[in-house]
């Protein structure tokens, strides 16, 4: 049996080496992978934007099954294609990866859905967002897709003014309106879900680390680590958590005739008053896949291919999981996020220790075979441990023998957990 993972990072490599771990054996497929992931799967140059050359693809090789990384050819519609096709694709289809494709969208459906989530306003005038703030702190998150760059915690007015005037006038990220919303207070947590359309089945938690520098510092990115599971959020409070933010997006979509089935990412704050949605992705996360889905012991090809049909996770055990802990630590390139240098040589990959779990992103392999950064999130470098301590001693003492020019890497990922948990 054949499977076709789309994308090209480390969310991607950490996805296809769950899926060789699968008793189904599958073949694995990467379109277009990376030189990494050339190590786990064949590797097919096409992109993950060129859809009709992945139903192309799909069909050509007959893929069992389609799983698709990243969000933007979910709100393109792939799996629309791909069903249209007599595909299987793992991933929701267009009208449901809207909860990711538009903020707006997203405030409606958890509106009509009773989720909890921050007080907000949609706008489309400078003006209107202004008026609309009514307390600093406020948030300012541009409707569509902007690669992690369309949201801005503004201090005070003048920031304000400034990001209302970058999305709704000077329109850096293309049209569409601004979602102002209230500065929620709390400690992150990224809890995802299977949903097979009627029913949402949580992951492990994981948390992630968003700005560039320790200590929340700096500029937004990808992502910089992350970790898993997540002191204080244990199954029951997972389930639970579920219950009260998965679940009734899945119903209300059921509802609209626009059924969700893949996996629903839900970015939460835990304030004093309770979790509160952020944001909801419609794919998995990157970096929190890197660290969650080495825990996983049950079959991830089974329950991916269970989310595509309407009921399939019904009666499902609960999915299982290794106890250790896991440490993701990102190394990213010189001048990420704002423009990342390419071109580095990487070094000492081949020192660093079997029980650590290096999965390859932004990199490229030089016509000499040397490996080469190529891209904002280089290498992810993943430890597992008894304790948070041992995970993260694991994930550090790996990432400090992998060197590039410029190489960036926060020194604080899950410290908390460690505080924490001794
Ligand atoms: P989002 O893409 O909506 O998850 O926002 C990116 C990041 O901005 C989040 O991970 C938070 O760190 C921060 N953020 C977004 N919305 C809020 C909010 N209402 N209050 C505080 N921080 C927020
Ligand atoms: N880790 C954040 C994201 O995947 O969007």
């Amino acid at each position: 049996m054949k499977v076709l993972v789309v994308g090209a990072g480390g969310r991607e490599h950490a996805i296809v080496r769950a899926l060789r771990r699968s008793p189904q054996a599958p073949e694995v497929l990467c379109a277009p992978g990376n030189p990494g992931i050339a190590a786990d799967a064949r590797c097919v140059a096409v992109a993950a934007s060129d859809l009709s050359g992945l139903v192309a693809l799909a069909e050509g090789e007959d893929a069992a099954l389609t799983v698709v990384g990243p969000e933007a050819p979910l709100v393109a519609g792939l799996t629309d294609a791909l069903q249209n096709a007599g595909r299987a694709c793992f991933g929701p289809r267009g009208a449901a990866a809207r909860l990711e494709g538009s903020k707006a969208f997203a405030k409606d459906v958890m509106a009509a859905a009773g989720v909890p989530t921050a007080a907000w306003r949609t706008v489309e005038r400078p003006e209107d967002g202004l008026a609309a703030i009514d307390r600093y702190p406020a948030v300012v998150k541009f409707d569509g897709l902007a690669a992690g760059k369309g949201v801005v915690v503004a201090a005070d007015e003048a920031q304000a003014r400034g990001a209302l005037d970058a999305f709704l006038v000077q329109r850096v990220h293309g049209d569409g309106p601004v979602v102002v919303e209230e500065f929620l207070e709390g400690e992150e947590l990224s809890l995802l879900a299977f949903c097979d359309g009627e029913v949402a089945v949580p992951l492990a938690p994981a948390q992630d680390f968003k700005r560039i520098g320790d200590g929340d510092t700096g500029p937004n990115t990808g992502g910089m680590g992350s970790y898993s599971p997540v002191p204080g959020v244990d199954e029951e409070r997972g389930r639970a958590i579920c219950a009260e933010v998965h679940q009734p997006v899945v119903d209300e979509l059921r509802r609209r005739g626009t059924p969700f089935h893949g996996v629903l990412y839900a970015g939460l704050m835990l304030t004093a008053d309770g979790p509160r949605v952020l944001e909801y992705n419609v794919r998995f996360g990157d970096p929190e896949t890197q660290a969650v889905l080495p825990r996983l012991r049950s079959d991830l090809l089974d329950l991916l291919t269970r989310c595509t049909a309407p009921g399939g996770l019904r009666g499902v055990a609960a999915p299982s999981w290794d106890e250790r802990w896991a440490v993701t630590v990102v190394l990213a390139a010189a001048n990420y996020p704002a423009a990342p240098r390419t071109g580095d040589v990487i070094e000492g990959l081949e020192r660093v220790d079997r029980g650590v779990e290096v999965t390859y992103a932004g990199t490229a392999t030089a016509p000499d075979g040397r490996l080469l950064t190529a891209g904002g999130r280089v290498l992810n470098v993943t430890g597992l441990g008894a304790t948070p301590g041992q995970a993260r001693d694991a994930a550090y003492a790996a990432a400090d023998l992998i060197t590039f020019e410029g190489r960036q890497l926060r020194r604080d990922i899950a410290l908390r957990a460690v505080e924490r948990v001794r």
